[in-house]
């Protein structure tokens, strides 16, 4: 195995502590020293760093990826002032289905390479757009592929011709299309929202993902409050996502629970919502993750960057709180610890930004800062 050291590392991002003037070696995929530039060990393969800034790859862990069609229309009505709502999901679903596995996949793969040359170095994908046992485990077999954190939506909406058998779909969601679809995913989620699925209806469906051995992840918040959030929380769900809408209870469970609240702010940019107040979370103590929520309805944005300037300008965070979130907090939410942070032993999962400080890149917003991304 070929060891590597990147030296002249003008700042680096450990979990307790921003190193100037640093230096790293990986091997095998693993960090396997750190320490200041001067000292730094020989090693086979040498990256000059030359100054530049080094952070911990992005932990994007909510995307939507598995999808064909486009959905510019909606966007552009919504900008003229048309509300966003659940029921858009429908337009993506009947596309997805006409798409050939090809087709679904290399949508996919290009979404996924375009987050990594935006500094994302994981992903978690969602099936949720096929509603039909064979389209949710195609959809969740094709992810395997690509992330091994793959999550079943199947209760993402309820599809047309369930409309008026709202309950004959949740005893498919929980039967005959978690079985095909548990042996292709890690996690299992549900979109716990008015238009959507409501709390009992999320409940089930949570517990009988929980008994298939899926872990639980939670939609909830985004166009209003519910009692969404106390469910992931009591149901030891890894995150609860959106929580734009929270009531003063949810933060109290929050805080007392282990639920991760992820926030994604390119949801309430492209919907024209109010941006989730981060600031609040962070002062009762939660855990909070940023991701982008990659979809062709609420936020079509695949960068982690563009999330991190929101977070900032926006939603009370400062730079360092925006980073973390996106990196450690993703990891957090995905129950991961061998990625998220740079310190010996993790994944040498890393990204050399075209920057002194992490903080240009809610200071440069819209500027391509990524320089070099490895792992
Ligand atoms: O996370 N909220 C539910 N699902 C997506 C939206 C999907 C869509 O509009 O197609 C979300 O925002
Ligand atoms: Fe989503």
């Amino acid at each position: 195995m070929t060891a590597t050291l990147i030296d002249n590392i003008g700042l680096l991002v450990e979990p307790e502590r921003e190193r100037p003037n640093a230096a790293l070696v990986y091997d095998a995929g693993l960090i396997s020293w750190i320490g200041d530039s001067s000292s730094a060990p020989a090693a086979d393969a040498r990256i000059d760093a030359d100054g530049r800034c080094v952070i911990p790859g992005f932990v994007d862990t909510h995307s939507h990826l598995m999808f064909a069609g486009d959905r510019t229309d909606e966007f552009v009505s919504r900008m003229a002032g048309r509300k966003y709502e659940a029921g858009g999901i429908r337009s993506t679903v009947t596309a997805t289905r006409a798409a050939s596995d090809e087709e679904l996949l290399s949508n996919a793969t290009r979404f996924v390479a375009e987050m990594r040359a935006q500094g994302t170095t994981t992903v978690e994908i969602k099936s949720g757009y096929g509603l039909t046992t064979l389209d949710e485990a195609r959809s969740l077999a094709l992810a395997r592929r690509l992330t091994p954190e793959t999550t079943y939506l199947g209760a993402h909406v309820v599809p047309l011709e369930y409309a008026d058998d709202v309950a004959g779909y949740v005893e498919l969601v929980t039967g005959a299309m978690l079985d095909a679809a548990a042996p292709h995913a890690k996690w299992i989620d549900v979109f716990c929202e008015a238009g959507a699925f409501d709390v009992d209806q999320a409940r089930t469906i949570l517990t009988a993902g929980i008994a298939r051995g899926l872990g639980a992840r939670m939609h909830a918040g985004q166009l209003g409050a519910s009692g969404g959030v106390r469910l992931a929380v009591e149901l030891g769900a890894a995150s609860v996502d959106h929580c734009t809408f929270l009531s003063e209870s949810d933060i109290d469970d929050l805080a007392a629970g282990s639920t991760v609240a992820t926030l994604l702010p390119g949801v309430e940019f492209s919907t024209r919502q109010p941006y989730p107040d981060a600031r609040r979370l962070l002062a009762a103590g939660v855990t909070v993750a940023l991701a982008c929520d990659c979809n062709p309805g609420s936020s079509f944005t695949s960068s982690m960057p563009f999330c991190i300037a929101v977070a900032v300008r926006d939603m009370g965070m400062t730079p360092a709180e925006a980073l973390r979130a996106a990196t450690a907090g993703g990891a957090a939410a995905l129950q991961r610890d061998d990625i998220g942070t740079i310190a010996v032993g993790n994944r040498a999962d890393l990204v050399i930004l075209d920057a002194p400080s992490y903080v240009h890149l809610a200071y440069r917003p819209g500027v391509p800062l990524v320089s070099r991304v490895i792992g």
